[in-house]
Order: C-alpha cells, then sequence, then structure tokens
C-alpha cells in the first residue's frame, strides 16, 4: 500500500511532511475554515457542495485563499487520485480541506492580513475514524444536553464551517461525565436544540423528518443528503424550532454527518425517545442513501473499523 499524499500551499508532498508553523493565524486565533469531504465508491461526495460552503464561510470572514473554487476543486481532484492507492477497495477516502490567512509574525497582534494564505489538504482516515461511532451506528447512541451552549450565529455563525471549536469539545466532555457512551446535544442560548459536536440532529414526528432551522447551526451537507431523500421515503422535511420536549417526545431521532451518513439517537437526557432501538424511518433513509451512492455506510464502517477495534478495545490509538 502506497504512502499517503498531502497538499500545501500549491505542492503535493508526502504526508509525514505537513506541518503548520505555530504561527499561522489558523493555529493561534483558530481562523481556520475547512470541510471534510468523502468519497463513496471513491467518487467525491457532493464535492461541489461542500467547496460552496468553504467559499462562503471565506466571504463570510472576508478571507481570500488565492485560488477560484475551480482551482480548488481541480487540486481535490488530484489529491483524490494520488491517495486512491492508499487504502482497501472496499475503503473510501476521507480529507480536510483547510485555509488560514497564513503565517503571521510572533509580536503582531492582529488583524493578521497580509500574508500567503495556508490551503492544506490531509487525509483522515476513515476506518479509524469510525470505529468510536460503530456502536452508536448499530445499536444507536444516547444523547446529553450539556451545560455549554451552542455560540448564537450573532457571535460567531455556526454556518461558516470554522476550527474554532472550544465550546463543542467542552460540551462532549461533559457529556461523557453523564454518560461515557454519550454524545452532546447543545442547544442554543434560547435553549433550542441546535446539533452536536460534529454532526447535525434530526427528529422524526408523525411522518415528517424535521431539522432544527437552519439559524445557529452548520447547515451540513448530510442534512440535505437527508433532505432530498425524504420525498422518496414519502416523507415531509420540515425546518422549524425544537425543544428538548420535541426531542423526547419524537418517534425517532438521528445524527446527520459527512464520516458515516446517519446514526440513530435512541435517549435524550435518560428519556427513551421512540421504542429506544434505532427506527424504521433511519433504516430507510440508508437503505435509499445506500442505492444511490452505491455503498452501504454502515456494512462499510462494520469492516473498515474491524482492524482497529482490538487496538481500541486496549485503549490505544487506532492508527
Ligand atoms: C458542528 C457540525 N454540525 C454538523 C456537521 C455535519 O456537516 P456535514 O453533513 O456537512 O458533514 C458537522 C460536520 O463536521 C459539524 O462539525
Amino acid at each position: 500500500m502506497s504512502e499517503r499524499t498531502a497538499y500545501l500551499n500549491g505542492h503535493f508532498i508526502p504526508e509525514p511532511e505537513l506541518r503548520l508553523a505555530p504561527y499561522d493565524v489558523g493555529v493561534r486565533i483558530g481562523e481556520f475554515v475547512f470541510e471534510t469531504v468523502r468519497t463513496y465508491g471513491l467518487r467525491p461526495h457532493r464535492l461541489r457542495d461542500h467547496l460552496d460552503r468553504l467559499y462562503a464561510s471565506m466571504k463570510a470572514l472576508d478571507m481570500d485563499c488565492g485560488m477560484s473554487i475551480e482551482e480548488m476543486e481541480e487540486v481535490t481532484h488530484e489529491f483524490i487520485e494520488r491517495n486512491r492507492a492508499t487504502i482497501e477497495p472496499y475503503d473510501d477516502l476521507m480529507w480536510n480541506n483547510d485555509c488560514s490567512r497564513g503565517i503571521a509574525e510572533p509580536f503582531e497582534l492582529g488583524p493578521y492580513d497580509s500574508y500567503e494564505r495556508t490551503v492544506f489538504m490531509a487525509v483522515i482516515p476513515l476506518g479509524p475514524s469510525l470505529v468510536g461511532s460503530l456502536d452508536g451506528l448499530e445499536n444507536g447512541v444516547p444523547v446529553v444536553i450539556p451545560p455549554t451552549r451552542n455560540l448564537p450565529a450573532r457571535y460567531l455563525d455556526p454556518k461558516m464551517k470554522n476550527r474554532n471549536r472550544l465550546h463543542y469539545g467542552r460540551g462532549m466532555r461533559e457529556a461523557r461525565k453523564v454518560d461515557p457512551r454519550a454524545e452532546a446535544l447543545l442547544v442554543d442560548d434560547e435553549g433550542c436544540i441546535t446539533e452536536g459536536g460534529g454532526a447535525n440532529f434530526l427528529i422524526v414526528k408523525d411522518g415528517a423528518i424535521i431539522s432544527p432551522e437552519g439559524r445557529n447551526i452548520l447547515r451540513g451537507v448530510t442534512r440535505e443528503d437527508v433532505r432530498d431523500l425524504a420525498p422518496q421515503l414519502g416523507m415531509e422535511f420540515v425546518e422549524t424550532n425544537l425543544a428538548p420536549y420535541d426531542v423526547m417526545t419524537a418517534d425517532e431521532a438521528f445524527f446527520a454527518s459527512t464520516p458515516f451518513f446517519v446514526m440513530p439517537v435512541t435517549s435524550i437526557d435518560g428519556r427513551r425517545i421512540g421504542t429506544g432501538t434505532p427506527g424504521p424511518v433511519v433504516d430507510r433513509l440508508i437503505d435509499a442513501f445506500a442505492q444511490q451512492v452505491g455503498v452501504h455506510p454502515i456494512e462499510q464502517a462494520r469492516k473498515i473499523t474491524q482492524p482497529y477495534l482490538a487496538d481500541r478495545q486496549k485503549g490505544s490509538r487506532p492508527y
């Protein structure tokens, strides 16, 4: 199996050579915009939608990465080509496209705007990233609403996909203290449901798939997959404000995110959602998606996480 290739500022380099400078503005103040994208059957999934969001995030932050979206798309295709021989035929590629304003001088105080931009791409191995999600994908995951809240759009708009993630990380740690298996489900400052630390959150109620409004959340590409598949399931897709009460009384609930597509959520703050087991709508969504992309995301996850399960049980790093 060949070595993985990364991309940094116009050059493809061996992955171990990818380094970020300590005074990169992205490292220094977290001002990195990024995307996590993956392939299915080695075909990039909704790449243009991800890049549209990346460029929208840059526009909202008044950042220009020095590459057109067409150039970024071309480089991404070449990145996939260069990495396709690094994985097994039944596996897929996942990676990040990251952009920051570049490397500042250590003494500078900002606003950090006159350097060559940092643009990099690096593979995130799919098997190791899914090993901690497999149990949730198969059996459903509990969610806990942590004390830490999502940032309101008026401070740092979650629609911009960025690496300023202290609140997600803290929320996840708080949730795990309540239940070591739980994922965090963050509410906004009015107590409305927003999203998880790395996934959108949706419920199923009375024949509709319901998402929080796209106000205080990242407008996920997988959430768009779900919206597009809803008519095929004969279901309405609705966006509205959701309170914890709506989740507690839902028929089903699930997370949606690029690495795994959808993951059933079976309880909230210790209360069972629906039957407390993965429900039929999630199953039908997964089947419809598998038909569309030609890969069954859960079956694939089972297979590609196998080599890492033992490492995880031993508590060692999965790669
Ligand atoms: C906070 C947050 N919400 C939602 C998502 C899901 O977005 P997507 O479906 O585009 O992967 C992510 C993905 O990383 C995320 O970080």
